[in-house]
């Protein structure tokens, strides 16, 4: 933890160089989600802030991963531990995977090891429900989380923290609970095996657990104030609600939270796929885990899904320009695609076929990195982008015809999604499993 709280130290530093304004969790001012501005500008060291609350880097082409890994002391996912899940799932792996969309992970040769040695893990992830609707970017760690549990075949828990979004928002305990079950349609229409994930709000399955909440009070107990101030940024001013919240988010990654699916066994491992904004509630996890006799949780980190007018800071669900929402239209699509999203092309036709564009800064490209799963195709594109051959019109055209029927099949499978679905969803219960 004395880690962590070195590099939060640091973090508010950069955030101060980089806003020119005092780091204060929860609430990032607006200068830090404009992304006005021409192209890449030069960078000095450590130039990032990134934390459950705010992503922000001066570079158009993004957060320096390398940088956060070397920062959080995080490990690469490099070519042995790509070819390593081939090997041990005999399937390909995800597009996320090989072209570095999840880029960091702790732990992950351990879980592989105790997989070939057949014992099982849990895939934990979560959904903090601030609105109504989900952006595309959310869909980044839900879509991997169920190729996970595909291809490893293991049980699954999703936590919506519609407490965490009371006490971080100016909104009331019943509207929380509420988008949490709207966010919860949207999270099954991912595709998630019923018989395989359990999906619970804090505010509901806290009240039902008492393995959940014995774990959310053994880690109060082993994490001090001056932690969480270190590691958050929590000042005097906030309330306790927030302080003790990490505690909330850190249970599930103990499988004696879940007693009904692991039979009361402390011992299975977790796995928690999330973009690595949410690492510093998995750094505190790890550190407390050995603590209070539980394995440490594995993660896999991914990148972040850009906000439309730049890499400079990630699709953000309260800046609704910055986002493509699952609920927008076509029509809406494809006006935000073209007028906001940030062009690596040329001001003018000659230029850009003169010159070419820069794929490196052009937002577009980038989501269609996510999207487009045809490796071949999406090397075309960058090369005739670059060349000049592609203008930015068509780049453009390409990644709405790919993002309109991915939203509207989303809106169909959401529409499935009937009360009796959600039930079953959300009934804690054992699932397909025997432990
Ligand atoms: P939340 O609701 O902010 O985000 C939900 C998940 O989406 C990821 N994410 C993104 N990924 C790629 N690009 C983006 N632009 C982007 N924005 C958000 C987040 O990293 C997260 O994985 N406190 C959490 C809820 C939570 C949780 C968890 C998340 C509870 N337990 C365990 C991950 C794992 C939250 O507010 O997430």
């Amino acid at each position: 933890l004395d880690e962590a709280v070195k590099l939060l130290l640091q973090l508010k530093e950069t955030y101060k160089k980089v806003t020119g304004q005092d780091y204060k969790s929860g609430s990032p001012p607006s200068e830090v989600t404009s992304t006005s501005g021409n192209g890449p500008t030069a960078t000095t060291e450590d130039d990032d802030v990134v934390d459950p609350w705010t992503v922000a880097t001066s570079n158009a082409k993004g957060i320096d991963y390398d940088k956060l890994i070397v920062r959080f002391g995080s490990s690469k996912i490099d070519q042995e531990l790509i070819d390593r899940i081939e090997r041990v799932t005999g399937q390909r792996p995800h597009h996320f995977l090989r072209r570095g969309i999840f880029f960091s992970h702790r732990d992950m040769h351990q879980i592989l090891d105790a997989y070939e040695n057949k014992k099982s893990f849990y895939l934990y992830t979560g959904r903090g429900p601030s609105s109504e609707s989900m952006h595309v970017g959310h869909l980044i760690p839900f879509i991997f989380t169920k190729w996970l549990q595909e291809v490893f075949d293991v049980p699954l828990v999703i936590q919506l923290t519609d407490d965490e979004k009371y006490l971080w928002k100016d909104l009331k305990i019943e509207e929380c609970y509420r988008f949490a079950i709207e966010n919860c349609k949207d999270i099954i229409a991912c595709g998630f095996d019923v018989n395989k994930t359990f999906i619970f709000s804090d505010l509901e399955y806290m009240g039902e657990s008492p393995g959940f909440y014995k774990n959310v009070v053994k880690i109060q107990k082993h994490v001090t104030f001056n932690q969480v101030k270190g590691i958050f940024g929590f000042t005097d001013s906030d309330c306790i609600g927030k302080i003790s919240f990490p505690a909330i988010q850190a249970a599930p990654s103990f499988s004696s939270s879940f007693p009904q699916i692991f039979n009361g066994r402390k011992d299975i491992q977790s796995l928690i796929p999330c973009a690595i904004d949410q690492d510093p509630y998995f750094r505190m996890t790890r550190d407390v885990a050995p603590r209070i006799g539980h394995s440490k949780p594995a993660l896999f980190h991914s990148t972040f899904f850009p906000a439309l007018q730049g890499a400079q800071t990630k699709m953000s669900a309260s800046d609704p320009n910055s986002s493509i929402f699952l609920t927008d239209t076509a029509k809406q699509i494809k006006n935000k695609i073209n007028k906001h999203a940030f062009s690596g092309g040329k001001d003018t036709i000659e230029e850009h076929r003169k010159f070419g564009g820069n794929t490196d800064v052009d937002v577009s490209f980038m989501y269609l990195t996510f999207f487009l799963e045809d490796d071949e195709k999406l090397e075309q594109i960058r090369k005739d982008y670059s060349s000049g051959a592609l203008l930015t019109g068509e780049l453009k055209k390409y990644l709405i015809d790919i993002l309109q029927p991915l939203i509207a099949a989303h809106q169909e499978r959401r529409k499935q999604v009937t009360d009796d679905v959600i039930k079953q969803f959300m009934t804690p219960r054992k699932l397909a499993f025997d432990f």
